[in-house]
């Protein structure tokens, strides 16, 4: 089993859908980490492609002068939903009431998901209903960084390093046969350690684990 029990509790465990029930017009890493996701998405996304952004909000953080075929979006909040110029359609679900995604076999080129896999409390049934909703070929960007809703993101996540996070995610992948082996992008704050200390610079950091669905 990917995770024990006790690894897929969160603090609060009162409904997520009350949790997001409030929209949150904000963005949840700064400008730095946002840029970084935008230039991933452009060197990885093409043009006229099936895109699924789940567990998103107002935001999809894609690039702006490419032009996609379809863009689906999923989320907590339709308030947010609704207010995201980038989404053609979308629809709300608990993900960690009902895993399965209403959304057809081998239909997507691409699936993000930018900084919400830590509230995800299957990620085995998730990772799964991705690969089946991707086309052969076809690619998932998880995204993430050291900020969540602390009280809401699962033991498993909350208890590890940012080192062991990107592991984890690996192993989402991992568990899911039919997934290239995961690759990792990493980028740290250019600013030096000491004027980080210092508290200039720093920045969130980035990283994103990215597999493609073989065959
Ligand atoms: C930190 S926000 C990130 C939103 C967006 N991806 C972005 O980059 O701004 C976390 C998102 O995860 C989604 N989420 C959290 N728990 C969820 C759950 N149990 N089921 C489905 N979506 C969930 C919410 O819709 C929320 O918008």
């Amino acid at each position: 089993m990917l995770l024990r029990p006790h690894q897929r509790t969160k603090l609060d465990d009162t409904n997520d859908t009350d949790f997001y029930a409030m929209p949150r017009f904000v963005t949840h890493v700064d400008e730095g980490f946002i840029d970084q996701l935008t230039q991933l998405y452009r060197d990885r996304l093409k043009p006229n492609t099936r895109i699924f952004d789940m567990m998103s909000s107002w935001v999809s953080h894609l690039p702006e002068e490419i032009e996609f075929s379809h863009v689906e979006g999923h989320g907590l909040n339709e308030e947010e939903l609704a207010r995201n110029p980038q989404l053609a359609h979308y629809f709300v679900q608990n993900l960690n009431e009902n895993p399965s995604l209403p959304l057809a076999d081998e239909d997507f080129d691409a699936v993000l998901n930018c900084v919400s896999v830590q509230y995800l409390q299957y990620p085995d049934a998730i990772f799964s209903e991705i690969h089946r909703i991707l086309k052969p070929g076809g690619i998932a960007i998880i995204s993430f960084s050291n900020r969540m809703f602390y009280q809401k993101a699962i033991t498993a996540w909350r208890d590890g390093t940012e080192a062991s996070r990107v592991e984890l995610v690996k192993s989402y992948f991992q568990s899911v046969p039919g997934f290239s082996p995961p690759e990792v992008i990493t980028r740290q704050s250019s600013v030096p350690n000491f004027l980080q200390m210092l508290g200039v610079g720093g920045g969130d950091p980035f990283y994103a684990v990215i597999a493609q669905r073989l065959g």
